[in-house]
């Protein structure tokens, strides 16, 4: 069944939500409404992807009613160094969306899937356009079953708490969410995000990882996170390494 937006919209009145029964992809139409200078807040969702994208060039399994599927337009009010923060803020407040709405216990890792039971249901790709921060959140809710390449790594809300769960409650504590982390990164600067995301996450420190990059894989234990939101990565032969960009996985 496709969302119920009136029951959205009338929590959030005056906000601008565009919602669309099947689209390619969310972020397509939330670039073009950044391009046209839609307003911070702006809120783009679809029931169903049919080219959904995810991290790395990657497809994102978008099933008809059964993810949330929204792209975001931002225009944090952040000095240049601060903006990757705004990667780990987005994690948070999905993580915390996930709790509120399904009782559960989210883990993040790093930069800022999100984990429950060791396994993602969500994920966030983060896109600078049009001096704005576009935002693209897919979080598995209702799905029960995942195709065979993704049973070992993927899961849903519904199948990790047992019952079905309302899109609709989700997205607006979603929304909640982010808009509350957003403030606390401006309003308190990074140091609050950095210390709530080595709370949250158990990818952070001490963690035996892989990290998937373009031409390489890199071996190591997480230790700890820069100054501005970036992994260290001690790797086995003991050299201290930055990781800027890259899919983190358990070793
Ligand atoms: C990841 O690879 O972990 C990020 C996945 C992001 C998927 C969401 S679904 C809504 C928005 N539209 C897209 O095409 N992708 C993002």
């Amino acid at each position: 069944m496709s969302l119920d937006v009136a029951a959205v919209r009338a929590q959030r009145p005056g906000q601008p939500l565009h919602w669309h029964r099947q689209i390619d992809s969310t972020m397509r139409v939330a670039e073009e409404l950044a391009e046209a200078g839609s307003p911070a807040g702006t809120v783009v969702g679809a029931d169903e992807q049919t080219a959904g994208r995810g991290r790395f060039g990657r497809h994102w399994l978008s099933a008809a009613d059964a993810g949330l599927y929204v792209s975001l337009v931002l225009r944090p009010r952040l000095s240049a160094e601060e903006w990757p923060l705004m990667t780990l803020a987005l994690g948070l407040a999905a993580a915390e969306a996930v709790r509120q709405t399904a009782d559960l216990a989210a883990d993040l890792r790093w930069p800022n899937d999100v984990l429950v039971g060791g396994k993602k249901c969500a994920g966030i790709l983060v896109q600078w356009r049009a001096q704005a921060l576009i935002a693209g959140l897919g979080i598995n809710v209702n799905h029960d079953a995942f195709p065979p390449e993704l049973q070992a790594t993927a899961t849903s809300l519904r199948l990790a708490a047992g019952r079905r769960l309302s899109r609709e409650t989700l997205l607006l504590h979603l929304l909640e969410q982010i808009e509350r982390f957003t403030n606390l990164l401006e309003q308190e600067g990074k140091d609050t995000i950095l210390r709530l995301f080595g709370q949250a996450s158990s990818y952070v420190r001490g963690r035996r990882v892989i990290v998937d990059q373009e031409n390489q894989s890199l071996h190591g234990t997480t230790d700890g996170l820069d100054e501005t939101g970036f992994l260290w990565l001690r790797q086995e032969n003991g050299q201290r390494v930055k990781v800027l960009a890259g899919g983190v996985r358990p070793a």
